[in-house]
């Protein structure tokens, strides 16, 4: 791969001190979430022969769970010689299908989901890294052939990869150069995917790691931290470095998924959790990295599922937060203090995830549902208030009273700022109501804005430069409370 690669990284802040939002995930899904984060509060590893029977027993699981949804699976293993040693080593990738209509013909335009089961190392318990991700594949599995079934134009592969990992201390194993199992997936897709074509695979890697750590977010990196500098002077600053942060990763190839996957993402968080700040950025990172001196972020990328898929000429997106290798972000590493159960199933934690996973279903049902979304809001068929601003959704739409408005949408009356106390104007004005706001007019004998009236023959300049005062006072205020 030698063209230019360019970065969309789609980062999503989540608001430290704000994290009591817990009732807005459902219930149903925070326990199920819980259960199968659990069931992953293991060392699954191809090392040690403990650690070898528990990657085993999370196959098996990865395996019913898709076959209790409802998939024809299919365990594909597999053996590469792919390794630092050159000796092969083999693995076993549990593959789910839910067929679409175009399955097995030139038609299908198949999206892979996609998680590792292996761990790091040889003491991580590995929840974040990876039982996110297969806690998310499953309850994917799960809505999509339940509650979120839709008639289906193309099919959906639901993938957890094997040797995605490798042992840090070689001891003389053989370990895999990248991802194993995601290199046989996609160097053996014609196994599965006889006819059709791949149109992109999601891969959910690290979605569960909320840090609350000073500076969790800082950029230490070079020359990452020159990729990144502008952007966190920017926003990153203003939350302390500290919180969530969500990396939506691809190419230019992929610039338009992740374009609707940011929006996709806004749409859940307004939801749930509106506290997330979603903004994007091109990181002009040329080409593969390659090379001795890698960063973190190249390292993993290098080691990624999704470099598989690049490296299959097929398109692929990342979807990962802050997680050892995954970002040049520090101080909270694969390690026991962060990566097991008690943190990973924490309700900041959940949430993110819950956002993150849904915003991949969504997106997967955008791209393989029969029906074409209908754009009610651009099409003019919506039944919104006129002073309310339609919101498209996949199957409907949303109505929400503008600024200075209240409703329920489909009627939006104006707020008396006046009457209800609201209006911030001067005690030496006058309040008058408008439609979807307020006037403010200085009483007699007094000059400004209204929001700031000062006896006639005054200045104006310091009403003025009170007035902006105060609405960076509120916009910070926004941020912190
Ligand atoms: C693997 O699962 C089997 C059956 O559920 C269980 O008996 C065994 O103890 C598990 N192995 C480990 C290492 O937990
Ligand atoms: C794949 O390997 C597993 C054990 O690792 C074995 O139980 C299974 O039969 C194998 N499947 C095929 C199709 O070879
Ligand atoms: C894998 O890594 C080893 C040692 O780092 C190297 O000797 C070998 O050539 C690599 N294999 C491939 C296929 O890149
Ligand atoms: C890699 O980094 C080392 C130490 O900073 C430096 O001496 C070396 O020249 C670098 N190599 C390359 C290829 O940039
Ligand atoms: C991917 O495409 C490039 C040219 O676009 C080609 O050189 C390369 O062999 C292809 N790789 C695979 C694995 O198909
Ligand atoms: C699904 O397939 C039907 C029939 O070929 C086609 O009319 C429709 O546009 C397709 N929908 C999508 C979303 O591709
Ligand atoms: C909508 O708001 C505008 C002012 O923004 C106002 O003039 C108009 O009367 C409002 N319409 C309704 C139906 O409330
Ligand atoms: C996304 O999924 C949620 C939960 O299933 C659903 O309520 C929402 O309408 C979906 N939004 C879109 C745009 O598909």
């Amino acid at each position: 791969m030698d063209k230019t690669c360019a970065f969309l990284v789609l980062v999503a802040f989540f608001d430290f001190l704000a994290v009591s939002a817990v009732e807005r995930l459902p219930a149903a899904d925070k326990a199920k979430y819980s259960t199968y984060l659990q069931k992953f509060e293991t060392k699954r590893n191809h090392y040690r022969l403990d650690a070898k029977q528990l990657l085993d027993n999370a196959t098996l699981y990865m395996k019913e769970k898709f076959e209790s949804a409802g998939l024809e699976v299919k365990l594909q293993n597999f053996t590469t010689s792919d390794t630092t040693t050159g000796q092969s080593v083999s693995g076993t990738n549990v593959v789910g299908i839910l067929k679409g209509q175009f399955f097995d013909t030139a038609k299908d335009e198949v999206v892979i989901l996609g998680a590792h089961l292996d761990t790091r190392g040889l003491e991580q318990e590995g929840v974040n890294n990876d039982g996110s991700g297969l806690t998310a594949l499953i309850t994917l599995a799960e809505d999509l052939t339940g509650k979120d079934k839709c008639a289906q134009n193309h099919s959906i592969l639901f993938v957890a990869f094997d040797r995605s990992e490798t042992f840090d201390v070689q001891q003389g194993h053989a370990v895999c150069n990248k991802s194993c199992g995601s290199q046989a997936f996609a160097r053996d897709i014609n196994t599965v995917v006889q006819r059709g074509s791949v149109k992109i695979a999601i891969i959910m890697d690290c979605i569960s790691n909320y840090n609350p750590d000073a500076d969790a977010q800082k950029v230490y990196e070079q020359p990452i931290k020159d990729y990144f500098s502008s952007f966190f002077e920017d926003q990153g600053l203003i939350y302390g470095n500290m919180g969530n942060y969500l990396a939506v990763v691809g190419r230019e190839d992929e610039k338009e998924i992740l374009i609707k996957y940011k929006e996709l993402f806004n749409q859940v968080r307004e939801t749930t959790y509106s506290q997330y700040e979603a903004a994007d950025f091109m990181w002009n990172f040329k080409g593969k990295p390659t090379g001795i001196n890698l960063t973190n972020v190249e390292t993993a990328f290098e080691k990624s599922d999704t470099l598989s898929f690049w490296d299959a000429n097929m398109t692929s997106i990342l979807l990962t937060d802050t997680c050892y290798q995954r970002d040049p972000l520090f101080s909270c590493k694969s390690n026991v203090w962060c990566d097991n159960y008690a943190k990973a199933s924490r309700d900041d934690n959940l949430g993110f995830m819950y956002t993150t996973a849904t915003a991949a279903k969504n997106l997967t049902k955008f791209l393989v549902c029969t029906d074409k979304d209908i754009n009610e809001c651009t099409q003019g068929t919506d039944k919104c208030a006129v002073n309310a601003t339609c919101m498209n959704t996949y199957d409907s739409y949303k109505c929400i009273c503008k600024n200075g408005f209240k409703g329920d949408g489909f009627t939006c009356d104006d707020i008396d700022e006046c009457a209800q106390g609201d209006a911030k104007c001067s005690k030496e004005a006058i309040c008058v109501n408008l439609p979807g706001s307020y006037r403010c007019n200085c009483k007699h004998s007094f000059s400004g804005d209204g929001f700031n009236c000062v006896a006639s023959g005054t200045s104006t300049v310091a009403a003025i430069f009170y007035h902006i005062v105060m609405l960076v006072a509120v916009g910070l205020l926004e941020f912190t409370m």
